[in-house]
């Protein structure tokens, strides 16, 4: 099931996000005892986990993941991982082993890659060709469309046999989720602000946008898909 919410602008597209997903994270720790939740990067998201930050939640059951990460260390000012602690994690009382983020210190970002996909099979307990079912992942959407680390006629857009595997922007390495993996999600939440993102939205909810081209066009998840727009991004889209 696909929503688009047009908030009348970025601040107000926080607070609604901020509402859904403590809401969420309430009802589903009334049903299970763990809430797996993954973080986006870049910029949009990061007054959101602010606003996480000052909400009293059940922390011990939360766990925290990355749909994907810069190949820099955890302290470089680029780091996904390290605006999020910032943001965020830092200023609660997060166990440690709740925090789950990709690893970029082999040097090799197909190993770390990999190691993370491991990391993921043994914490959700699922098996070789099988996916595991995150509560919620976040996603921004660059100006070309990308998600995650999947960027435009990059090869992580074919891949398919894994959860997590190498984004390439502009020759710089990324890890990132894979389609499936970010498809097999109870919900996906696009945070999407901003006039740059216009066109992109355009050829995304087009019946005839390239999805190759436009790498978010392809998010397609099993649960529930919520595009969360400001005007400024999301005016064309208004139902
Ligand atoms: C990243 C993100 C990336 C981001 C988009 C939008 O690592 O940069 O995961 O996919 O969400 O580029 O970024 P803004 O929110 O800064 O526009």
């Amino acid at each position: 099931m696909t929503q688009v919410q047009v908030l009348s602008d970025k601040p107000a597209l926080i607070a609604h996000a901020l509402d859904l997903i403590v809401d969420k994270i309430q009802t589903t720790l009334q049903k299970q005892e763990k809430f797996t939740l993954a973080l986006a990067g870049g910029g949009t998201p990061k007054p959101l986990y602010e606003a996480l930050a000052q909400q009293s939640l059940p922390l011990e059951k939360i766990h925290i993941f990355w749909g994907d990460e810069r190949y820099v260390p955890s302290d470089h000012p680029d780091s996904n991982e390290k605006m999020a602690r910032e943001a965020w994690l830092n200023q609660v009382d997060l166990p440690p082993s709740n925090i789950h983020p990709m690893p970029t210190g082999s040097n090799d970002p197909s190993v770390d890659a990999q190691t993370h996909d491991q990391e993921l099979k043994q914490f959700f307990g699922v098996q070789a060709g099988e996916f595991p079912v995150f509560d919620i992942i976040l996603l921004g959407m660059g100006d070309d469309g990308h998600t995650a680390s999947l960027f435009p006629q990059t090869e992580a857009l074919t891949v398919s046999d894994r959860l997590v595997t190498v984004g390439n922007k502009d020759g710089q390495p990324r890890l990132t989720f894979t389609y499936p993996l970010i498809n097999h999600a109870r919900c996906v939440m696009f945070l999407v602000a901003g006039e740059n993102k216009r066109p992109a939205l355009a050829q995304i909810f087009s019946a005839d946008g390239d999805q190759t081209l436009y790498p978010a066009k392809a998010v397609k998840p099993q649960g529930e898909l919520l595009w969360l727009l400001d005007e400024a991004a999301g005016a064309e889209l208004k139902s």
